[in-house]
């Protein structure tokens, strides 16, 4: 049933580029440069006229969620709120009939998720599911949807439903772009061909395994890890370490890569490896700065860099390559490597990667 690997969650990382192609196949039409997905086709009045859309979703989707965020803003100029649904239900939010509500989850089981849309729904606002689990509750109680098609996930620790979650929010915002003008043909095109390049470009982040694991093997001792990020990859940063905290129970904080000095450089000597999501990408040049400061206090750094770098090569003391690919979609790939960092962490330190303490698969309490 682990169709030969250790665990599911590694079974389910190797997923990943079926995973993806499968999410984005029928909906993906690069002959005919248009994306067809029916929920947001019979919606698109609903879309266009929002004064915003709000994202609600905990954990992993939640990350999701920000990926989001910073796509739709970016391409479709709509404005976007991330909240985690349990604070956003608690807390008497400002909702109204001109709002879409997004919500994101693989379980669609999820008990706060499935409270904030109730309440969004009472209020008048159009709901709109991202789920992996066909038929679940937020899939049902969402007013239209878009299903990830990531399969069974089993491993507790989410990865392909994060890529996939990704994907298709990733093609809902072009979509729109496309519909408000925001994005130009040729533009709307070569997102196209990049998103179909994705899965083959995820198999070839998957084949610094070996590497990967040799880098865990140096820090499986640490008592804490930094990860650092910005724009589309500081949300990856918080996906790196939510994965290495939940299933090698090793504390790690995600933060975007300029916040270092506003307080966590305080915390950098050279007992702390620090992961720097440092591909290629319009703040590049600050990121390597920010990997200068690290440098200088002695932190140990583990750069995710696009293949063929040598600046970061230079700097870090071990980098892992991902394909290059457009900014916006680097997530898709960024997101591999930490996965398999922790994975591999967590196996070495003889831990229950399948079925972390204290945690379940859906989360159904609130
Ligand atoms: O099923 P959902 O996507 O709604 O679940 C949300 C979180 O409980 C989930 O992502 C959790 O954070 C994972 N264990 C993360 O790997």
């Amino acid at each position: 049933e682990k169709g030969g690997y250790d665990h599911f969650m590694l079974k389910e990382i190797h997923e990943q580029p079926k995973a993806i192609t499968d999410t984005y196949r029928g909906r993906l039409l690069r002959d005919e440069a248009i994306i067809k997905m029916a929920g947001v086709e019979d919606n698109m009045k609903k879309f266009l006229n929002a004064n915003r859309i709000i994202i609600v979703a905990c954990g992993t989707s939640w990350h999701a969620g920000l990926v989001a965020e910073y796509i739709f803003e970016d391409l479709a100029r709509i404005p976007v709120e991330v909240e985690y649904a349990s604070e956003f239900r608690y807390r008497n939010p400002v909702i109204t009939e001109n709002d879409v509500l997004i919500a994101i989850s693989q379980s669609g089981e999820t008990a706060d998720t499935l409270a904030a849309i109730k309440m969004a729904k009472s209020k008048g606002a159009f709901v709109f599911g991202v789920c992996n689990v066909v038929g679940s509750s937020i899939a049902r109680e969402s007013d239209a949807g878009a299903y990830t098609h990531a399969g069974p996930e089993i491993g507790v620790a989410s990865t392909k439903a994060f890529t996939t979650q990704i994907t298709v929010l990733s093609l809902i915002a072009l979509r729109l772009a496309r519909a408000k003008g925001t994005i130009s043909s040729s533009d709307f095109r070569r997102y196209l061909l990049e998103m179909e390049l994705i899965p083959e470009k995820v198999e070839k982040a998957l084949e610094a395994d070996a590497h990967i694991k040799e880098v865990s093997h140096i820090y499986k001792n640490a008592a804490n890890f930094l990860y650092l990020g910005r724009g589309y990859n500081f949300p990856v940063a918080l996906e790196g370490a939510l994965k290495l905290k939940e299933i090698s129970y090793i504390h790690a904080e995600g933060y975007p890569a300029a916040e270092m000095k506003h307080g966590p450089i305080a915390l950098i000597d050279e007992n702390m490896p620090i992961v720097v999501i440092a591909t290629k990408a319009e703040h590049y040049d600050k990121v390597v700065s920010n990997i200068q400061e690290i440098k200088s206090r002695k932190g140990k750094i583990i750069g995710v860099i696009t293949e063929g770098d040598t600046v970061v090569r230079e700097l870090a003391d071990h980098v892992i390559e991902v394909p290059e690919t457009i900014e916006a979609l680097s997530p898709l790939l960024t997101t591999i490597p930490l996965q398999l960092l922790s994975y591999h962490i967590a196996v070495m330190l003889g831990k229950n990667v399948d079925q972390p303490r204290n945690l379940a698969k859906s989360v159904t309490v609130e």
